[in-house]
């Protein structure tokens, strides 16, 4: 069985501790850290951008994984990677051009992810495999933290993993993933489970992080 990857991310965080955040999950034993960049336009909520991204990038060596819930992101690729963006990962009903957004990441050699909302039918993938390093399945509507995993995505999970086949891109969950739903996301095929409420709503991340794990 592959090892699961482990992506606090920090929505649930502390926000006026956010440096010490990143350190803290950093130790706890996290593979990466999950940035959810929203607009208050693709997503009825507010939160960061790359200003405070420049900000926090000394606290952690570990790949900034960015969550960007933004309509367009275009024109803020080139800004989040210069403030140290690791991965970058959009949404097709937010950007158009998904074929150049994603050629544009990766040309600047960051990995380029595709996010699918729970409505997103999976033929937005047809023509674009070749071009992506991780799919990241909603296993909620977008906007905000501690909301309840949807059960349907599982059948998702399952077909995403089919259509990657062999090919080396990470399948991620994102939402309402717990200890529970975080099982189940990894026996449908996901390779990375991002967790906002299950690591930084329990007192200890390290427990909070193995829980996940095993
Ligand atoms: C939701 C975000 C998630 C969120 C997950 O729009 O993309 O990353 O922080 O939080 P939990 O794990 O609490 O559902
Ligand atoms: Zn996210």
């Amino acid at each position: 069985f592959h090892r699961v990857k482990i992506a606090p991310s920090i929505l649930s965080c502390d926000f006026a501790r956010l440096g010490a955040e990143i350190e803290a999950v950093t130790q706890a034993g996290a593979d990466m850290i999950h940035i959810d960049v929203m607009d208050g336009h693709f997503v009825p909520n507010l939160t960061l951008g790359p200003d405070i991204i420049k900000a926090i990038r000394p606290y952690s060596s570990l790949p900034f994984d960015v969550h960007l819930m933004v309509s367009p992101a275009d024109l803020l690729i080139d800004r989040f990677i210069e403030v140290g963006a690791d991965i970058l990962t959009i949404h097709p009903e937010a950007n158009p051009h998904m074929h150049r957004t994603l050629q544009k990441i990766r040309y600047h050699r960051k990995k380029a992810g595709i996010a699918l909302n729970p409505a997103t039918p999976l033929d937005v993938l047809d023509y674009i495999l070749e071009d992506v390093d991780l799919i990241l399945v909603m296993t909620v509507n977008p906007g905000f933290g501690g909301q309840t995993f949807i059960p349907s995505q599982l059948e998702k999970i399952r077909a995403v993993r089919e259509i990657i086949g062999m090919r080396s891109i990470e399948l991620a969950v994102d939402g309402g993933i717990s200890a529970e739903t975080g099982a189940q996301a990894r026996a449908a095929g996901a390779t990375v489970l991002v967790a906002g409420t299950a690591i930084f709503k329990n007192p200890d991340y390290a427990q909070g992080i193995k829980s996940l794990r095993s």
